[in-house]
């Protein structure tokens, strides 16, 4: 196992820094991330990226590809970022206030960040999947018919009913809902919702798919449903995953990622990094010693 050194700042004289000097190492400190942080087919690729709310920074010097076709699974104890870089990736935190993003970050080589980027079809591009679910104040097909719309895939109502059946059936919802799409998706259970969101997320038939912890909130049958479709939706697209469940991580992705405090530790295939991490933050973290 290879062991390093976290915060490598630069080297000042022992009990000659100055407040100011104390700020400029901590914005100077780098970890490098060991592993297999970088992709040979790379959709998404992301340098030296840095999250600022305000003054404080949540995600530091951040370096990693996700490859065409793969799954990346993103875990780490709570609050060590994952949210923050993933909304990094469809300028999600855009909508923050407050929320400063640095650093290269390109889909396809074409920049993320770029001042002629318009966002909206970025996002159908790069579609999300929120920690909480997020329903529109619609109905239940209206919800998954609204993205195929203004976007422009289907505008005939054949079009949309097929769009919002497969969609729906795809997402494990279908039977719970098909007699009542007309009424408000606010209304289903928490569970339902989020599996309404995950029709509505993969309708636009997105190239990325970011999902922030999606079965957080649903019962094993359909957190299985959600990672035979995660399986299913790698043939076409790229994946990246927020996961708390370490099980899940090791049965849907092929590379997984592992953050502590805003940065990026290691990154190797799943199956090294649950049986023989090479960073010992890793290690703790998946025998149970912290987070
Ligand atoms: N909107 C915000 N405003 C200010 N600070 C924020 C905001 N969102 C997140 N943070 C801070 O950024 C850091 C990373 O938070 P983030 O939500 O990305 O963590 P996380 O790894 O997703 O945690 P969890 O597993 O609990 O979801 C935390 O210190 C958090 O307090
Ligand atoms: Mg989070």
């Amino acid at each position: 196992m290879t062991t390093m050194t976290l915060n490598v700042g630069p080297a000042v004289a022992a009990g000659t820094e100055t407040a100011e000097q104390e700020s400029v190492k901590t914005n100077a400190e780098i970890v490098k991330t060991v592993g297999q942080p970088f992709s040979d087919d790379a959709k998404l690729k992301m340098r030296n990226v840095n999250v600022f709310y305000g003054e404080a920074q949540a995600i530091h010097n951040v370096s990693l590809d996700i490859g065409r076709n793969e799954v990346v699974a993103m875990i780490g104890p709570s609050g060590c970022g994952k949210s923050t870089f993933l909304r990094c990736l469809n300028r999600m935190n855009d909508t923050i206030e407050g929320c400063r993003v640095e650093g290269e970050l390109t889909l396809d080589d074409e920049p993320i960040y770029g001042p002629k980027v318009d966002v909206v079809p970025l996002r159908a591009r790069v579609g999300m999947v929120f920690q909480k679910p997020n329903p529109f104040p619609k109905s239940i097909y209206d919800n998954v018919a609204y993205g195929p719309k203004i976007h422009g895939i289907a505008s005939r109502r054949a079009e949309l009913d097929e769009i919002v059946e497969n969609s729906l059936r795809r997402a494990g919802l279908w039977n719970e809902v098909k007699d009542r799409l007309d009424k408000p998706g606010t209304g289903l259970s928490g569970g339902q919702q989020q599996r309404l969101c995950i029709a509505r997320a993969i309708a636009v038939s997105p190239e990325v798919i970011l999902m922030d912890e999606p079965c957080s909130a649903l019962d094993p049958i359909a957190t299985a449903r959600i990672e035979e479709l995660i399986d299913e939706l790698r043939e076409n697209y790229t994946i990246a995953i927020v996961t708390h469940s370490m099980q899940q991580a090791a049965r849907v992705s092929q590379r997984t990622a592992y953050f502590h405090l805003g940065k990026l530790v290691e990154v190797n295939d799943t199956e090294t990094v649950f049986t023989n991490p090479e960073h010992e933050l890793t290690e703790a973290y998946i025998t149970g010693r912290f987070g």
